[in-house]
């Protein structure tokens, strides 16, 4: 249905057919919050809320963009000068910063004519920007006839993993925020039915299957993210105080023995947030094998664990997102498990539920969360889907 929009809106707004259409995902981490930029675990999966992004090549040098979702605005650039932050439209900078670092690279950009439209809830923590950055990097392939390749080279042919590091490197040098890959990663490299475990410091992918007898459920707390930028750099920053500390390149090298042996003289706060990163790595590992067996009772500790982790030791989650995993909680104890997902100050979170639950979990934030907070929720039941494709 939005993909017949989009190809009409196309049509009308440029006057001719689009060549290509790219679909990217948008995702949900089950575990491994704030671990990717510390080359550690994270356990995400593509889902079912997609950017759909429509092109066409153009005979100049000039970028074209049309942006259904935001009220048709538009956006337009050269590539042949240099491409600035554009100050009032925060969604052509994910493209312009996908577009500036294709060129960088060295790839043969052309001219395109673009129109982007999508289902991915924006400012969620749903990684709507990672899935339009991924797709953008796609359809600039896809116009100048290349494709996504599982090798690595510089004539348009992207490998998966080349395709997140364009997104990841837009949004770290243009955008401003100093993300890890997980979004981007698991945008482009998503497997149908299947979590997947990334290892951020050699980026091995391993397909985890979803026990058939839980869904996903994402509940939007539908509290806008404010200042997330800066919180978020600042937790980074405060992971990397801690690694050169320890003169190591990253957290990955530390565990709790050793941290605690050598905390002297570094401050609290960093060393809360380095021991949410050492346990929450060795949670998303426990957790590949609680869904491996199909354990609810494990799912539903290490879920709590790592909101608890998030809540009092990163000190990323809200008032009103702990009372929606509250909620969610009671309704279905060791049954499945729920947490914050994503960056945090706001966004959703995710529940692991049994089938039969699902509709007790609605009806529990229904009665309840408007109530607690004075802010109506929304549900978005998703499947694990496949990364970027052309459709
Ligand atoms: C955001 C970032 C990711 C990751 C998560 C927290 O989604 O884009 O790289 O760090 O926050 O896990």
């Amino acid at each position: 249905m939005k993909s017949e929009q989009l190809r009409k809106k196309f049509s009308a707004h440029f006057g001719r057919e689009p060549e290509k259409i790219i679909k990217a995902p948008g995702r949900v981490n089950l575990i491994g919050e704030h671990t990717d930029y510390n080359e550690g675990f994270v356990l995400p999966c593509a889902i079912d809320y997609c950017t759909l992004v429509a092109v066409m090549k153009r005979d100049d040098r000039q970028i074209q963009v049309l942006a259904l979702d935001w009220s048709d605005e538009t956006d337009a650039f050269s590539l042949d000068e240099e491409i600035k932050f554009h100050p009032d439209q925060m969604w052509s900078n994910y493209i312009r910063g996908v577009v500036r670092e294709l060129k960088l690279r060295g790839y043969p950009v052309q001219g395109c004519n673009i129109a982007v439209t999508g289902n991915v809830p924006q400012g969620a923590g749903l990684s709507s920007s990672a899935a339009l950055e991924v797709a953008v990097t796609v359809a600039l392939v896809a116009a100048a006839n290349g494709s996504i390749s599982e090798t690595q080279s510089k004539d348009l042919q992207l490998d998966r993993l080349t395709i997140a590091q364009i997104g990841q490197a837009a949004e770290n040098n243009f955008v401003g925020c100093a993300c890890g890959i997980m979004d981007q990663l698991i945008s482009s490299s998503g497997v149908d039915g299947h979590a997947l475990l990334i290892d951020c410091q050699d980026y091995q992918l391993t397909p985890v299957v979803m026990p058939d007898e839980l869904s996903i459920v994402i509940v939007n707390s539908n509290v806008r993210r404010g200042l997330v930028d800066s919180e978020y750099n600042q937790r980074r920053a405060q992971c990397e105080t801690v690694a050169s500390h320890f003169d190591v390149p990253s957290l990955r090298y530390l565990d709790e023995e050793k941290l605690q042996s050598g905390k002297a003289g570094l401050d609290s706060t960093a060393l809360k947030r380095a021991e949410h990163v050492i346990g929450e790595n060795r949670r998303v590992l426990s957790m590949v094998s609680a869904l491996n067996k199909g354990d609810c009772v494990e799912i539903s500790r290490l879920m709590a664990q790592s909101h608890e982790s998030m809540k009092s030791l990163f000190e990323i989650t809200i008032p009103a997102i702990d009372q929606l995993v509250s909620i969610v909680a009671s309704v279905i104890g060791e049954s499945g498990g729920v947490r914050m997902t994503g960056g945090g100050f706001g966004g959703c979170v995710v529940a692991l539920v049994p089938h039969d639950r699902a509709s007790d979990v609605a009806d529990a934030v229904e009665a309840k969360y408007e109530h607690l907070t004075g802010l109506k929720a929304t549900i978005y039941p998703a499947s694990p889907s496949a990364g970027v494709s052309l459709i």
